[in-house]
């Protein structure tokens, strides 16, 4: 059984798909649990909220402690699952705090740290593991940002951590490639998706953010995407003969 604590409890697995998908409560982690391409599928949200409908696994993944808690989720599923294909997407994400280096408070600045650039690379290494111990085809999804390339100030710990994010997929993806490929890694940087998160940087000050204006006239022109929209394109990634490691941007500048 699993941990009280969350009272997630540990199932036999019967589907022939399972995805884990963290910061599947909100946003576009969500939308990849509600478009999920495959008919037989078990789908396991990890993230501080649930997701009415699907398992949860409660875990702060901007607390060191809660890692090992799911690499222990991905041993224990893993070792047990007798289908197809798995699939990790990695949503979970924060721009809080958001303000210049210096200038916010250092623990929530560190805990951005952790769970932005810290929390992709252990709990990806974790999956890893994971997946040599089944025959099923295993895939890594990575969501990323524009800002792993392109400077925001204000960002700062989440351009870092996206940009350590894409280095990682890029980094491990060559190494399955290179022991057979049988888990293959994608990182994908969805484009400007209408999520809380789009709210948080629209309420954000020019102070602490001074790009905040150019988000605010992408919604008052309504140049988001949907995160429904976004989260098919992202699914069908996987369905595209890509480089084990590959970094893909699905932003597509307004006219
Ligand atoms: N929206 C965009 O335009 C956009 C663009 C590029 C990239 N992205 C990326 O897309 C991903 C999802 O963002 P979103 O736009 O969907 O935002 P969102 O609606 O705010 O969702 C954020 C998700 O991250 C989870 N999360 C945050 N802090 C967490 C923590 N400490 N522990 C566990 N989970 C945590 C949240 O779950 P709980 O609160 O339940 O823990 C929530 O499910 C992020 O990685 C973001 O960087 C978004």
């Amino acid at each position: 059984m699993g941990s009280p604590r969350n009272g997630f409890s540990y199932t036999a697995a019967v589907a022939a798909n399972l995805v884990f998908i963290t910061g599947g409560s909100s946003g576009i982690g969500a939308a990849m649990a509600r478009v999920v391409p495959y008919s037989d599928v078990r789908v396991i949200n990890i993230s501080r909220r649930g997701l009415k409908g699907y398992d949860h696994f409660e875990a702060d993944l901007s607390d060191p402690a809660a890692w090992r808690g799911v690499g222990d989720l991905f041993a224990r599923e893993i070792k047990d699952f007798a289908g197809e294909r798995i699939v990790f997407v990695h949503s979970a994400g924060t721009l809080q705090p958001i303000g210049f280096a210096g200038e916010v408070p250092t623990d929530a600045y560190t805990r951005q740290v952790l769970l932005d650039s810290a929390s992709p690379q252990v709990l990806g290494d974790a999956f890893l593991h994971a997946a040599r111990e089944t025959r099923a085809e295993c895939h890594i999804v990575m969501i990323s940002s524009g800002a792993a390339f392109t400077v925001f100030e204000g960002w700062s710990a989440y351009c870092a951590g996206k940009a350590a994010m894409d280095q990682w997929v890029r980094t491990a993806g060559a190494e399955q490639a290179r022991r057979g490929g049988r888990c293959r890694l994608l990182s994908v940087a969805p484009g400007i998706v209408e999520t809380a998160m789009q709210r948080e940087i629209r309420a954000a000050s020019s102070e602490d953010f001074p790009s905040v204006e150019m988000f605010v006239g992408i919604h008052e022109k309504d140049q988001g995407r949907d995160p429904e929209e976004a989260a098919r394109e992202i699914w069908s990634l996987l369905e595209r003969e890509l480089e084990n490691g590959a970094v893909v941007d699905l932003y597509v500048p307004a006219d």
